[in-house]
């Protein structure tokens, strides 16, 4: 077989993990060689984790997607437009096939790409932007193509996971372990990606495209982070027997597919609960088939790397594969933004004025709107005179919730803002 010539933009985590691993091949199992034809990044002189003054640097991304003896364009540059995007098309308009890392590209611009891609008859591969060295791509697209998927979920943003394991375990303030994860390499360059949501919402959409054969809109996706979280949620979450996580998921609706970022309260026995660190985990539900629980490394250089080599490897073989597994005669439906008519039981947490009457007109206000209370934890007054208060109620609508919490935004007695996250039983 002939060697496979890469062309490498981006030389971040990911792009020096994948540099090793084209230096240290021997020790994979790749069918036949890979070399590398030449490099390109914002700055050529950073201070970086492998030595790539011996590649050919090229001083832009298009112009290494278009040179002559690149076979497969990789693309770990990041973000949605700009350089990366241009270089893509590029590439592809070459005729040469790309592999990205990139989830802002292909959920914005995925559909585009994949017919520019068909068009021009060559790959467009893109296993290492959903959950880094988890293989769930490859596994929804091709493996599962014999299943009806009711419903795709997970932890998909190894950075916030990372943010409330570390945070819950170790009592480390937000800031403290966000920048850990930057040390590591799992958070974005721009982190407020991960922990706004956005970045598991890029995956969560592009996997939802796959499973649904859905014509990708990352406008209708529904976002929520971790960034208003804080300790007292965890610990409050905690003694009560539950998980936050921030759970992703695109479910199969009447209305269409709906995809919906935001942090859920898991019963410690949920699956997902034990998914501790920046792992990811993906479960994919249809029939005949039941469910399947995917879960590794989500983010980081090394894992990504590899999901990267995978995609690489795969070129190997002739016989093209279509980037969402469906051809687009086949998008068979739509993507619909999410109602609010689901009902589940619900976690609050607030700061309440030490003061006579003050619980009351907080279960008043939940009266009001028909929610009933399960549980009910209060710890005294702190310094600043509040004491903290978690419910857990019965089950209630979101819109019921929305109205409720919007009554004790108005109540004096309520310190700061209640938060509000919805809890997923064990199944
Ligand atoms: N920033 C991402 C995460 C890793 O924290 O999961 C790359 O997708």
């Amino acid at each position: 077989m002939k060697p496979l010539r890469l062309g490498i933009a981006g030389l971040g985590h990911v792009g020096c993990g994948l540099v090793e691993l084209v230096e240290a091949q021997a020790r994979l199992r790749l069918p036949a060689q890979v070399s590398i034809r030449g490099v390109t990044a914002r700055s050529r002189n950073r201070n970086r984790s492998v030595d790539v003054s011996g590649y050919d640097w090229f001083d832009s991304a298009e112009a290494l997607a278009a040179d002559p003896d690149v076979d497969v364009f990789v693309e770990l540059i990041g973000g949605s437009d700009g350089p990366a995007k241009l270089a893509v098309e590029a590439a592809l308009r070459a005729g040469k096939p790309v592999v990205t890392a990139n989830k802002a590209l292909i959920a914005e611009h995925g559909m585009a790409l994949a017919r520019l891609a068909d068009e021009n008859g060559v790959d467009l591969l893109f296993e290492a932007a959903v959950a880094g060295g988890v293989p769930i791509v490859r596994t929804l697209r091709d493996s599962l193509s014999g299943i009806e998927v009711r419903r795709v979920s997970g932890i998909l943003n190894g950075t916030c996971n990372f943010l409330t394991s570390e945070m819950l375990a170790t009592g480390r303030s937000y800031a403290d372990v966000l920048a850990e994860a930057q040390k590591l390499g799992f958070a974005e360059a721009d982190p407020t990606l991960d922990v706004s949501g956005t970045d598991a919402a890029h995956k969560i959409a592009i996997l939802s495209a796959i499973a649904f054969s859905a014509n990708l809109d990352f406008s209708k996706v529904s976002i929520g982070g971790v960034e208003d979280l804080d300790l007292l949620d965890l610990t409050f979450a905690e003694r009560l027997g539950y998980t936050v996580k921030l759970i992703a998921e695109g479910v199969l609706t009447d209305d269409g597919v709906v995809c919906r970022v935001e942090p859920k309260v898991l019963e410690a026995s949920h699956p997902l609960a034990q998914i501790h660190g920046s792992l990811n985990s993906v479960r994919v539900e249809g029939e005949p088939l039941g469910a399947i629980v995917v879960s590794g490394p989500g983010a980081g250089g090394g894992p990504t790397a590899s999901a990267v080599m995978g995609d690489v490897s795969k070129l190997f073989r002739t016989g093209r594969r279509t980037a969402f597994g469906h051809a687009e005669h086949h998008l068979i439906r739509e993507f619909a933004v999410a109602a609010d008519t689901e009902s589940a039981p619900w976690f609050l947490r607030v700061r309440l004025a030490d003061v006579s009457g003050a619980l009351a007109s907080l279960s008043d206000a939940l009266a009001k709107e028909g929610v009933s209370i399960d549980k009910l934890l209060q710890d005294s007054a702190h310094e600043d005179g509040t004491a903290p208060v978690a419910i857990v109620t019965h089950q209630c609508g979101r819109a019921n919730m929305a109205r409720a919490v919007n009554q004790l935004n108005q109540l004096s007695s309520i310190a700061g803002k209640p938060r509000l996250i919805r809890i997923e039983m064990d199944h």
